[in-house]
């Protein structure tokens, strides 16, 4: 598991290992639009503050996957013990 931080209300949430990022902020409340739910058609591409991200999305180019400044939160998870995102 790892933490999600929301930069602009600076709540944390905690993603276990079966549910993804957008599983699991729909439970606290915060909705992101989606679509394929499979990391291809990039509705839900959100900005990444900090952190390292495990892309698993075929929408990214391998340069803006090594960025780590956007992410597809419907599949992709992080790298590192946590990431801050512009929600
Ligand atoms: Fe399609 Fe995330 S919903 S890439």
């Amino acid at each position: 598991s790892f933490d999600v931080v929301l930069s602009r209300s600076g709540r944390t949430v905690r993603i276990a290992p079966d549910v993804s990022i957008t599983q699991a902020l729909a439970a606290e409340g915060v909705a992101i639009d989606t679509s394929c739910e499979q990391g291809v058609c990039g509705t839900c591409l959100i900005r990444v503050l900090e952190g390292e991200v495990d892309h698993r999305d075929l929408y990214l180019t391998p340069e803006e996957q090594a960025s780590h400044t956007q992410m597809l939160p419907c599949c992709s998870r992080a790298a590192s013990a946590r990431l801050v995102l512009d929600l």
